[in-house]
């Protein structure tokens, strides 16, 4: 079956833009069916996982609108893991660099350096430097250049999405829901087996795809990485978990036993167009109303 986003119904709810990071490919448009997913499932007052959480849109405007109670947020790049963590545990002091960010090549320079430098465990330095970089490079990559050129010379300069009021707020309504937001960095497949036993929760697994990831961010996925979180998976059918991935025949593959229906959703790293992709959902997982007639 191929859906359309999920269009969902009679209506179609807005869903709310919360995340600070731009994520090419961000799946926070899959928010209204997620949101059935977890009614369908008598989720809603459980936990909901992403292991490998990127920009992680969807867990935050599943968490603010009340539809889970707690989310986990996983990401095994130290730079977005330092963002998150220093996020949810200093929302006073992130809100301020926001404020105070000079946003010129120069600083751009700095941030940059800091990105690449500083340590690992410096959160707050690390997790504003990737920030900024996400905020002010072309399409939010963050090994691409600023919005404008180094010469600044483009129509767009690398002030246009870097709306301080609106990046303050959204910091500030994240950092309200923080004691419900867990923040982990290690691998997804961890992270899965970790909340696997877990009462009254749903894992969504969007991992790094096999085909059109390039550089957007970090790809260490090999073809054994894919096949490990495919046996990690399929081993617990049992449980309600659902992935996504590009629509290539190695997804049916190794999850050719599961469910699945394709679906688009409108992607835009340096073009928009329309992407097929590919749902894949447990046994476990009641994906419609139907099934609970
Ligand atoms: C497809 S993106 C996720 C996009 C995200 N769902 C969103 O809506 O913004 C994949 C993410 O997985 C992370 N990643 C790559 N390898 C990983 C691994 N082995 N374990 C956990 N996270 C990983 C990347 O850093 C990247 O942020």
């Amino acid at each position: 079956m191929t859906v359309d986003a999920f269009r969902t119904k009679p209506s179609r709810l807005k869903r709310p833009s919360i995340s600070p990071l731009r994520y090419p490919g961000g799946k926070a448009s899959l928010y209204t069916r997620l949101r059935a997913l977890l009614r369908y499932n008598g989720l809603t007052s459980g936990t909901y996982v992403e292991p490998y959480a990127g920009g992680a849109g969807a867990a935050l405007g599943l968490l603010v609108t009340g539809q889970v109670k707690e989310v986990a947020i996983n990401d095994l790049d130290p730079a977005i893991f330092a963002f998150w963590k220093s996020l949810i545990d200093s929302p006073s002091d992130f809100s301020q660099l926001i404020r105070e960010a000079r946003l010129s090549v120069d600083e751009w320079q700095k941030q940059r350096d800091a990105y690449l430098n500083a340590p690992r465990d410096d959160y707050l330095r690390l997790g504003f430097a990737t920030f900024y970089l996400n905020r002010t490079n072309r399409s939010g990559v963050l090994n691409g250049g600023p919005i404008g050129g180094m010469d600044q010379t483009g129509n767009y300069k690398i002030d246009a999405r870097f709306n301080k009021d609106g990046l303050t707020e959204r910091v500030r309504l994240i950092g309200m829901y923080g004691k419900r937001i867990s923040v982990h960095n290690m691998d997804g497949i961890a992270l899965i087996n970790q909340y696997a036993d877990s009462p009254n929760t749903l894992i969504y697994a969007d991992p790094p795809y096999f085909e059109k990831a390039g550089s957007l961010y970090l790809n260490s996925f090999t073809s054994g990485d894919h096949e490990a979180l495919a046996a990690c998976l399929n081993g617990l059918n049992d449980r309600r978990w659902l992935l996504t991935y590009d629509n290539v025949p190695q997804v049916a593959q190794l999850y050719g036993e599961r469910r699945s229906e394709e679906f688009s959703l409108n992607y835009s790293a340096h073009r928009v167009m329309k992407a097929k992709e590919i749902m894949v959902y447990s046994d476990a997982l009641v994906t419609d109303e139907e099934r609970l007639l």
